[in-house]
């Protein structure tokens, strides 16, 4: 690939939020890179997705120890492109997060929430990366096992050595959320951003999750908001060959696109269409009418996919006919 420029118009094309009460602002899309970007997938492909993004505005990238696969690939990869691409003074123009929780090594202390986990993770994921510091170090999901005050004097003690510049949760429950957040406070080192599952199609966190959130002035960063890839044109018509839920190594399971899920996809297309938008960008403007979404973390396969994703914001209010419309598609299915 060619030596690579950055975009000298990148910032006027996006607009940037504050991260709850914190003096962080995040784009509002933001890449992520769990599947895409690891040792079986095409670098060229990641990496032309990674400038791009930067061309136009994200200056947010998200990881976790495990993402790949391999595990751990996808930040060998990202700190590869780094190394190419963004030398140096513009790491300062990017923020870098990565996540211990789920499974990464044999043995006991390979996954969940102890401090030995999280702390050597972290010092591993640091390597892969070819970084100093992370800017955002998460616990990727509660431990029911490992007392809550461990795991966050583990992100107060990452926060403390360097090693990350602020604190994270993800898939925490609002309840288990909201005590996370006030040991953290206790600490000193706030939690400034939660990341959970929330699409059209995934809801959980409207019963009590974004109330906690906006109360204690914490971000909220949605993962996976085109239910990967259900919210989009791609299975309109069932299962493409070149689509997630037909690779082995992706995490959509085919027995999820039923043929119900189809009639409500085509049915959501509709609405898309008559406001002139694809439907990953309907399916992107409406997290972010709900002013306490910081950002959406949207996934990408091809430069294509991106661009099509960020021209969301080309066009984000809801009439209350669109939304009442929506709403009764949703509750049907
Ligand atoms: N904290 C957690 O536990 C957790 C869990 C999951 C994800 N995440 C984070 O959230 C990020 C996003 O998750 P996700 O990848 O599931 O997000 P997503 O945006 O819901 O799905 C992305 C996938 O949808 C398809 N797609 C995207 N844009 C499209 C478009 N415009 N038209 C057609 N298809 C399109 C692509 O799949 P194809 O491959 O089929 O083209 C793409 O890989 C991850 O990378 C990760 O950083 C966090």
């Amino acid at each position: 690939m060619k030596d690579y420029t950055p975009n000298d118009g990148r910032y006027e094309q996006m607009t940037y939020n504050r991260c709850g009460k914190s003096g962080l602002r995040l784009p509002l899309i933001s890449l992520g890179l769990w599947h895409n970007f690891g040792s079986v997938d095409e670098f060229d492909n990641g990496r032309a997705i990674i400038r791009r993004a930067f061309d136009r505005g994200i200056t947010h990238f998200d990881l976790a120890n495990n993402y790949g696969p391999v595990p751990g690939s996808a930040e060998q990869n990202f700190g590869s492109i780094l190394k190419k691409d963004f030398t140096g003074s513009l790491r300062d123009e990017l923020i870098i997060s990565t996540k211990a929780g789920y499974n990464m090594w044999p043995g006991p202390y390979g996954e969940w929430g102890s401090r030995k986990y999280l702390i050597a993770s972290l010092n591993q994921s640091l390597l892969r990366m070819g970084l100093d510091y992370v800017d955002i170090f998460y616990s990727h999901r509660p431990d029911p096992d490992t007392p809550l005050e461990e795991t966050m004097m583990a992100l107060d003690f990452a926060v403390r050595s360097g090693k990350a510049l602020y604190a994270g949760i993800s898939n925490y429950s609002a309840s288990e959320s909201a005590r996370a957040i006030e040991i953290l406070n206790e600490l000193g080192t706030p939690c400034i951003i939660h990341q959970p599952k929330y699409s059209m199609f995934e809801r959980w966190v409207e019963g009590g999750l974004l109330d906690v959130l906006e109360e204690k002035g914490v971000g909220c960063i949605p993962f996976s908001p085109l239910a990967q890839g259900m919210l989009t044109n791609k299975y309109l018509k069932g299962i493409p060959a070149d689509s997630r839920a037909a690779k082995t190594s992706g995490h959509l399971q085919t027995a999820e696109i039923t043929p119900e899920k189809i009639a409500t996809i085509n049915a959501l297309n509709d609405i898309a269409t008559k406001r002139n938008q694809s439907l990953a960008q309907m399916a992107i403007a409406w997290l972010l009418k709900d002013k306490r979404i910081t950002s959406v973390l949207i996934g990408a396969s091809s430069v294509k996919q991106l661009d099509d994703n960020i021209d969301s914001l080309k066009k984000l209010p809801f009439t209350t006919s669109e939304l009442d419309a929506i709403e009764t598609i949703l509750r049907k299915s």
